[in-house]
């Protein structure tokens, strides 16, 4: 069974998250839960990102995707809550290596800067990378640290 995941984005990256969202519920059979926003009215994305970053923090959602122009702001909200690990990936590669190595259970997008094409490879290939755990763990836990 597959987690199902949480997506919000602001209006800015509204047209991408509904490719993403579309991927994810038809070809990657993945139960999605979308908390807005739902146009391309303008929106504030901190309202969009602490919605789902919160329920990552509170362990209601195991992985989201945020998206907002550059994935900037998105990755600044999401970064402040507890437990959450948001990473913001251009490329496929990075993708990949922030489950492996830093467990990132929030993708961040930035629907101004790659292309839907790009997109779906990069969502993708975070869903199906697994974390390695070991020495990348006990690094992770320095974060509680702080
Ligand atoms: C909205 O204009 C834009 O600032 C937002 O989508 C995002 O890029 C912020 O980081």
């Amino acid at each position: 069974m597959k987690p199902a995941i949480i997506i919000g984005s602001d209006h800015a990256a509204y047209p991408l998250k509904e490719k993403v969202k579309a991927y994810l519920i038809e070809t990657a059979k993945i139960e999605v839960t979308d908390a807005g926003t739902h146009s391309e009215a303008s929106v504030d994305y901190p309202d969009f990102g602490m919605a789902v970053a919160k329920a990552v923090s509170e362990k209601k959602f195991e992985r989201a995707i945020l998206l907002c122009g550059t994935g900037l702001g998105m990755s600044m909200v999401a970064n402040r809550f507890d437990h959450v690990r948001a990473a913001l990936c251009s490329d496929v590669f990075s993708a990949k290596m922030s489950r492996l190595h830093n467990d990132a259970n929030i993708l961040v997008l930035g629907g101004r800067v790659i292309g839907d094409v790009l997109a779906i490879a990069i969502v993708k290939t975070w869903l199906e990378t697994p974390f390695e755990g070991g020495r990348h763990q006990a690094r992770l836990d320095k974060f509680d640290i702080i």
